[in-house]
């Protein structure tokens, strides 16, 4: 009998501390999911951005993808041992004053279709070079622009003091608010413009948002039908038609920052031939010329040059299975929402357009002091 009773009160001694587990479970979990609904969807993009800012430090640190993280610790050992020290300092502390989250230096400003992310991409093999892996759109979108400039940095890949962070945001090139905010946020920040012949770049476009029509069950339109009026004209009220028309939009940003900082890239050229074109975007923002021409390949199936290698690996004949493997993962081709086949277009639409387009891209060689040889017929 007394061994039933001790046996009774342990059961319910057992009973009575699962129910308190499980009561602290659910309390737990209650003001887990309290602190969720405070910033709902949102904290959970940042958040989920954040890890991706995080994953992107590997790349970072190792040279944005292109050199293995241990490589560039030997490179800056003063860097890397301040990281060390800091670390052991205070373990809890996730950034050090090596490695932190730094507003970007570089802003690829646009523009839409002219080759923005290839040039992010080819850029980003430079072991200097930092790139923001998503669009922010933090001074074209007022939502994100309120946040202000300690969310921004928090978007912003984990990079060392000698790396230059980049972000590019195609929609910045012309959203009329945006020069004056970047200017408030720094007004020596370096700017690129990558551009290309505006009928091609309005190709372009016009392919990409038929996609998205197509994605939403929206009937395909003809191009010649949304560019040129019934009567044969052009369009001028079509939007895409407009961020074509460079000069009008380049006179906001040189009203707000001075020539100097601002780079124009070939869009046409880089699809040809990348290098060259980066070769001068190193030059103009004062790096050492590290990106290589063997770095690029041109990929008969994509039509386009794709990225290769490592500034380490390429051209090292003693490389392990293990290292062609890793190797292999740099090859690296843009996605296939890059290089969408254009509309089949009758030549004299086409010219028409071009007629349209000589004189504004006139006054925009002029500005820039820059001739890009688009066709006028
Ligand atoms: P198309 O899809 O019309 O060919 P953005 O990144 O600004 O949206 O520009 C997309 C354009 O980048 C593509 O337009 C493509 O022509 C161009 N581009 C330049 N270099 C490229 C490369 N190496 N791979 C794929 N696309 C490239």
């Amino acid at each position: 009998m007394g061994r039933r009773r001790g046996f009774g009160s342990r059961l319910l001694a057992g009973l009575a501390l699962a129910s308190m587990s499980i009561c602290l479970v659910l309390l737990h979990q209650l003001s887990q999911d309290g602190r969720g609904a405070i910033g709902g969807a949102t904290n959970e993009a940042v958040e989920r951005r954040q890890r991706h800012s995080h994953r992107y430090l590997l790349m970072a640190a190792a040279g944005s993808g292109s050199l293995p993280a241990a490589a560039i610790e030997s490179k800056r050992p003063s860097a890397a041992k301040e990281t060390a020290r800091n670390e052991v300092d205070d373990g809890n502390q996730s950034t050090s004053a090596a490695v932190d989250r730094r507003l970007p230096r570089l802003l690829i400003i646009g523009v839409r279709k002219g080759g923005t992310r290839a040039l992010l991409e080819m850029l980003n093999l430079h072991r200097d070079i930092a790139m923001v892996p998503v669009e922010v759109h933090f001074f074209d979108k007022f939502d994100n622009y309120q946040r202000g400039l300690d969310w921004y940095r928090s978007q912003m890949p984990l990079s060392s003091d000698a790396q230059l962070t980049v972000e590019k945001s195609p929609s910045y090139y012309v959203t009329p608010e945006v020069p004056e905010r970047v200017y408030a946020m720094n007004p020596h920040v370096q700017l690129v413009l990558i551009v290309r012949d505006p009928v091609t770049r309005l190709l372009s476009d016009f392919a990409q948002i038929e996609a998205s029509r197509a994605a939403q069950n929206l009937p395909n339109r003809r191009f010649q039908d949304v560019a040129l009026l019934p009567n044969g004209e052009v369009n001028t009220q079509n939007r895409a038609l407009h961020v074509s028309l460079y000069a009008k939009f380049l006179s906001r940003w040189l009203h707000v920052f001075p020539r100097r900082q601002l780079h124009i890239v070939d869009g046409d050229r880089l699809i040809r031939d990348p290098w060259p074109e980066l070769q001068k975007v190193e030059r103009f923002l004062g790096l050492e010329h590290l990106i290589r021409r063997d770095q690029f390949y041109f990929n008969a199936t994509k039509g386009f040059f794709c990225l290769t290698g490592t500034p380490a690996d390429v051209g090292n004949d003693n490389l392990t299975a293990a290292d062609e493997h890793h190797n292999h993962y740099h090859h690296k081709c843009l996605a296939g929402s890059k290089g969408r086949r254009h509309p089949q277009v009758p030549d004299e639409v086409i010219s028409v357009l071009r007629q349209f387009f000589a004189p504004h891209n006139r006054k925009f060689f002029a500005m820039v002091g820059q001739d890009f040889d688009w066709p006028e017929q």
